[in-house]
């Protein structure tokens, strides 16, 4: 297995960075990207596009990594600002005019006014952020998000539906060192209640993408097979109660298993709008 990142975008700045993460990480990060937009036939599910393509318009990614995401809509989406911020620096050297990178840590508040932006984004932190860091984040956010604007968050519940023995012994063996972590890798079932809890934001919708892991689910089981398995690669790593030598193993056999079971995991994207003064009243 592997997808091909085609050196022509090796070029165009979003690989140029400077390297705290290793090659690796970027790689599967960027990996990460193209599947989610595939997987959802596009990089977002709120009702912006007016907005963005108004002028103007300001958009905050949290957590944005690699900023993969914020350059393909600086590109998409050329008549808004983009904002990403991370806790490390791995953005590119090279940016879209329209893009700016903040190194930042979330958990500390984040160096913006009140109501400063029309669109904040935030995906793929399940493995960063502890169970309760989520409300705080979101709390965050919020602050930060403009009357009408919209908050949109992405993440797969760390979870396998039709699952070999195998392939359940994994997720067992990662959701268990997650959780020691205080990570929760059912996050996502709570995303709902945290929007509801901020009393700030109003249209919550929730939506689940299931995702096929394997040949039998065509090219996004392919793709799908492809990205669980790169996230047991890493975490497995960590897990001291199976041998490092059994890791490769079971990782075989997970391949096999998916495909005779018909394995399949979920994406969850849930995205709210802030409320304005005047709802309120
Ligand atoms: C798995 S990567 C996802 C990157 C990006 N969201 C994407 O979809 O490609 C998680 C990112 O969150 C960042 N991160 C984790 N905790 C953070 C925090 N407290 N504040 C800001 N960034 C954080 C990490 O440094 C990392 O770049």
């Amino acid at each position: 297995m592997g997808v091909n990142i085609s050196s022509e975008r090796r070029r165009t700045g979003y690989y140029g960075r400077r390297i705290l993460f290793d090659d690796q990480e970027i790689d599967r990060i960027q990996v990460q990207h193209h599947f989610a937009r595939e997987a959802w036939n596009g990089n977002f599910s709120s009702p912006i596009k007016d907005v963005l393509n108004a002028g103007g318009a300001t958009v905050l990614d949290i957590g944005c990594g690699a900023g993969t995401f914020l350059c393909e809509m600086a590109a998409d989406y050329p008549n808004a600002r983009y904002v990403g911020v991370d806790k490390l620096q791995i953005f590119p050297n090279t940016l879209p005019k329209n893009v700016t990178f903040i190194q930042s840590d979330i958990l500390r508040g984040l160096p913006f006014d009140n109501d400063s932006f029309d669109f904040i984004y935030i995906r793929f932190l399940v493995f960063d952020l502890a169970d309760y860091e989520w409300r705080m984040v979101i709390d965050e956010m919020t602050r930060i998000l403009k009357p009408n604007g919209y908050l949109e968050m992405m993440e797969p519940r760390i979870e396998m539906n039709n699952k070999g023995p195998i392939t359940e012994k994994i997720v067992n063996a990662i959701q268990v060192r997650a959780r020691s972590r205080h990570l929760n890798p059912y996050i996502v079932d709570k995303f709902n209640e945290f929007m509801h809890s901020t009393n700030k934001l109003k249209n919550i919708k929730y939506e689940v993408k299931r995702i096929p892991c394997g040949k039998w689910g065509d090219k996004q089981g392919e793709l799908g097979a492809m990205y669980m398995y790169e996230i047991f690669k890493k975490h497995l790593h960590y897990v001291n109660n199976i041998q490092p030598n059994e890791h490769d193993n079971n990782l075989n056999n997970f391949l096999k298993e998916i495909e005779q079971f018909h394995t399949y995991f979920e994406f969850v994207r849930c995205f709210a709008q802030k409320i304005k003064k005047v709802d309120v009243d």
